[in-house]
């Protein structure tokens, strides 16, 4: 596991990006796995500038997303499929029908996980995995306690995650409290994974991740046993971690010919 810390949260998503348009740039038919939440804002702005400014191609480009919240059509506003179109798929030129978000009104939960998985498997499996970080250590949205080889499925948030979700929605509507995510086992058969993190509120998490002991109560500490992984952190979420200046000196000393891989 490779950890980059940053000053700021500005040059976490900045990194992020960055990483992500190398990607399409050196594979433009790539197959990329997006999340969402707070932490991609910066992510997503950054390609669509490109896009803009320097043309980055997503014409060819095929992505699945980890997760959708259960009960909400595509259209809803606070539906992921609806954060995507908003924040990226409308400002770049992927083609709509390259594109794949967990039906959250899927009538028959199980076969669509499959369906969905299966869809992953014939595009060729994932190229470049972006990922957030739960304050309770869950990517997609693999609460503590889940399994760590698991697959597509419905899944219940834990109180804190609602709690936090909460602020995506409007006063007086109540989120829902089951989600489609991709599983642990998918996210780690990406052939790349980048986790952006950052914020003070994150820090115990980036901690047990990167240095705790794999474990089902730290979802995202299955990543230490993925072969290509980066993480990207501010100062604020690398607080806790008693390697930081370890991380430090390997990034600041990382030979060029390693740079940006
Ligand atoms: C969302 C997802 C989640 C978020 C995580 C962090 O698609 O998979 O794991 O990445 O909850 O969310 P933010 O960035 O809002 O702190």
């Amino acid at each position: 596991m490779e950890v980059i810390i940053l000053p700021s949260p500005k040059e976490v998503e900045q990194m992020g990006g960055q990483l992500l348009a190398q990607q399409v740039r050196s594979k433009p038919n790539s197959v990329l796995g997006l999340a969402t939440g707070a932490t991609m804002h910066g992510v997503y702005t950054y390609l669509s500038e490109q896009h803009a400014k320097d043309g980055l191609d997503f014409a060819a480009i095929r992505s699945f997303n980890l997760d959708e919240y259960y009960g909400l059509g595509p259209h809803h506003p606070c539906s992921y499929h609806t954060y995507m179109c908003q924040h990226l798929f409308e400002r770049v030129n992927i083609q709509p029908e390259n594109t794949r978000v967990p039906d959250g009104l899927a009538p028959d939960v199980q076969a669509h996980c499959q369906e969905y998985e299966a869809a992953i498997e014939r595009a060729g499996g994932i190229d470049l995995q972006l990922l957030g970080l739960g304050e309770d250590g869950h990517i997609g949205f693999n609460e503590p306690s889940s399994s760590l080889s698991a697959g597509m499925r419905i899944k219940t948030l834990t109180p804190m995650t609602r709690r936090t979700n909460q602020r995506d929605f409007p006063p007086g509507e109540t989120m829902p409290m089951h989600v489609l995510t991709l599983g642990v086992g998918n996210i780690l058969a990406a052939r790349r994974c980048l986790l952006l993190a950052h914020g003070a509120k994150k820090a115990p998490a980036v901690q047990a991740m990167v240095e705790g002991p794999i474990t089902a109560m730290c979802p995202a500490s299955a990543l230490q046993q993925h072969r290509s992984t980066t993480v990207i952190v501010d100062e604020a979420a690398a607080a806790f971690l008693q390697l930081a200046d370890y991380f430090r000196c390997v990034y600041e000393h990382k030979p060029d010919w390693q740079k940006g891989r």
